[in-house]
């Protein structure tokens, strides 16, 4: 009986939207909205710093599409009080709900009973102090050092950690939220801010246009802002706040620049949050309010890519949404060939060109590390953590397919195509396979000559990327290379090479040059001489004597110099590393550190001192990684 009600699910799942169909089976969601669907939420928390916890009630507005269907929210350590249902959406009456057993990757199913025409939910319930979608910073953790910090990461699948939702990118909701925190602080969220500009611990929003689960966020914390344009602006922590205005001030130029490619800008605002330094992400595209780590703050601008990145989102991502996260390349393989077709209109063509290089060299990387099944744009994720999929296939991999059709089909065919895309698909979740129709009626059919050049199925269904991808180049990292040569083979010292002018990108592609001579990595490339350990200790320490690395304060460049110091064991560079993973809590940047330390004995030894201290300061997210390279047990 049950497993025959499951089958006649999945099926009722492939439905019929405007003449496609949809199959949006989501394997990382216990919600049915095939039958039961959330439209609305409305939230109402205090926020409790001493008990780190949210409570409050959130009450969602539904579409009964199969009347006798229970409604399935996801949850995952919640503490549900109690459920009320209501008919005529006002007045409420207590409710029948069971939850379930939790699983440790989905977390558990909350089962409500619906009364004949019952149109509304409210759960009162509170969070777990270990919630995974939310961080509680000790003032400690701040740059202010005397208020209390929270914030939220929801994707992909942590939303159910602090509201009891629909947790699937497929279901999308429209919310209002009223939240009270202590006086002095200021809360935000992905939405309009309906409170104005008084500070007074009791805080509305609205959001109006339907967005997924993950989209949904909060932060707390003593937050200033400041307009950066008519339209833009920064929040942050006082101190932090002059700094990041400068850094960001090419923000609305980003706006601009993104409209003329793709429509307009759908969201009204579009409003930068710098977070303390645990935030576990570079940025998170929260709509109205991208929530970015102040690692990006290099004093340069040479990091706002990271800008263009999460604003690109607004188009795809945040108005075109992956439908599960087997689709996830829909959201960051198009952000991040985005991102870079923002750079080019905003910083030219040879910033483009050098970060396309990069994120070439980071793919072959990821291509030589990974199982062939992970390779795959359209990739299986059934029974593992979405979190898992977050590699370089879904940004690089799925960037490079656009470019190769750009590059086939001619930039003012691609460009046309993809602003209908956008307008086409906008404020809907969508799959592959919706794209790939899309794409085959579009482009693909109506230039057959070209479209045979382009091998789509081999690109999103198979391993590794087809013979014919497009091979990014720079020139300016052609120059580097010269110099780096000429100082590799004695011919100038360190501090004759002219890198007075270098630009951080620059830098990034010189230390990988250098590495890649010392020790060819794994996927081929400039095979050098092997250099003995002395060797290499004595052009380190030449480097830094040059360049001051250890010192750097640009995050992108001392966190590579540190790995390089890892591995070619240059000792000056310890009592940095030591600072950097206390400090820092950016995924992306601690995990490859710690793993670089656990690959010798004296080096986990060294990590597990550093991880035993720094482990209570880092997000739930970092941790449960972290765990895992290390194979922490718990002290
Ligand atoms: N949406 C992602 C962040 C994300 C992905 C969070 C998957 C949770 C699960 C965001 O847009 C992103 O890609 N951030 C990157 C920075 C970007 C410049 C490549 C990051 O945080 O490193
Ligand atoms: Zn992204």
């Amino acid at each position: 009986m049950k497993r025959f009600g499951r089958l006649l699910f999945c099926f009722c799942l492939t439905i019929a939207f405007g003449g496609i169909i949809v199959n949006a089976q989501d394997f990382h969601s216990y919600a049915n909205p095939a039958a039961v669907r959330v439209r609305h939420v409305d939230l109402d928390w205090n926020v409790l710093f001493q008990q780190k916890i949210l409570k409050g009630t959130a009450t969602l507005t539904i579409d009964r599409i199969s009347p006798s269907e229970p409604l399935v929210l996801d949850t995952r350590d919640l503490k549900i009080d109690q459920v009320e249902t209501s008919v005529d959406g006002t007045r409420f009456q207590a409710g029948t709900f069971t939850l379930g057993a939790a699983d440790k990757i989905l977390g558990a199913p909350l089962t409500i009973q619906l009364p004949a025409k019952a149109t509304r939910v409210r759960i009162h319930y509170s969070t777990s102090p270990g919630a995974s979608g939310l961080q509680w910073l000790e003032p400690a953790q701040t740059a202010g050092k005397k208020d209390p910090f929270v914030y939220t990461q929801s994707e992909a699948i942590h939303a159910r950690s602090w509201i009891p939702l629909q947790d699937t990118p497929s279901v999308r909701v429209t919310y209002s939220a009223r939240v009270r925190t202590p006086r002095n602080l200021l809360a935000v969220m992905s939405a309009e801010n309906l409170s104005g500009t008084v500070r007074d611990g009791d805080y509305s929003f609205r959001m109006r246009q339907p967005i997924p689960s993950y989209l949904i966020a909060l932060a707390v914390g003593d937050l200033r802002f400041r307009a950066l344009g008519p339209r833009t602006g920064v929040y942050a922590e006082p101190s932090t706040l002059a700094l990041a205005a400068r850094e960001l001030s090419d923000t609305e130029k980003m706006v601009v620049a993104t409209e003329r490619l793709y429509g307009p800008y759908r969201w009204g605002r579009y409003d930068i949050l710098v977070l303390p330094p645990s935030f576990p992400y570079g940025g998170m595209e929260n709509p109205r309010l991208t929530f970015a780590t102040p690692t990006i703050l290099a004093g340069d601008k040479s990091l706002v890519s990271l800008v263009a990145h999460e604003l690109a989102h607004s188009w795809s991502g945040n108005l075109v949404t992956n439908a599960t996260w087997r689709d996830f390349w829909l959201n960051e393989g198009f952000t991040t060939y985005l991102e870079r077709r923002i750079l080019e209109a905003v910083y030219g063509r040879s910033r483009e060109e050098m970060e396309a290089a990069l994120g070439l060299r980071d793919l072959n990387d990821e291509i030589a590390s990974l199982p062939d099944a992970d390779e795959i744009l359209h990739i299986d994720l059934k029974g593992r953590d979405p979190d898992d999929g977050s590699t370089d296939i879904p940004y690089e991999k799925g960037a490079l397919f656009l470019r190769h059709l750009e590059q086939t089909f001619g930039r003012a065919r691609f460009d046309q195509f993809l602003k209908s895309y956008f307008n086409h698909f906008s404020f809907q979740s969508i799959t592959t396979e919706q794209f790939q129709a899309y794409l085959k009626q579009n482009l693909l059919d109506k230039y057959p000559d070209l479209a045979s050049k382009v091998p789509v199925d081999e690109w999103i269904n198979q391993p590794g990327v087809p013979a014919s991808a497009p091979k990014p180049t720079s020139q300016a990292f052609a120059q580097v290379e010269t110099e780096a040569s000429r100082w590799l083979s004695n011919q100038i010292p360190a501090a004759r090479i002219p890198t007075a002018r270098w630009s951080t990108q620059e830098w990034q592609h010189f230390l990988t040059f250098v590495q890649n001579s010392f020790e060819p990595p794994a996927s081929g490339g400039a095979a050098g001489t092997q250099l003995s350990q002395t060797e290499k200790a004595r052009l380190m320490s030449e480097l830094d004597r040059a360049f001051n690395l250890t010192r750097s304060g640009n995050s992108e460049i001392v966190f590579q110099w540190l790995v390089m110091s890892i591995r070619n064991q240059y000792e000056p560079a310890n009592a940095r590393l030591e600072e950097f993973l206390m400090t820092v809590g950016r995924r992306k940047f601690i995990r490859p550190l710690y793993q670089e330390l656990a690959k010798t004995p004296a080096g986990k030894e060294k990590a597990l001192a550093i991880y035993r201290r720094a482990r209570p300061t880092y997000h739930p997210i970092a941790v449960t990684s972290i765990d895992d390279v290390l194979k922490w047990s718990g002290e």
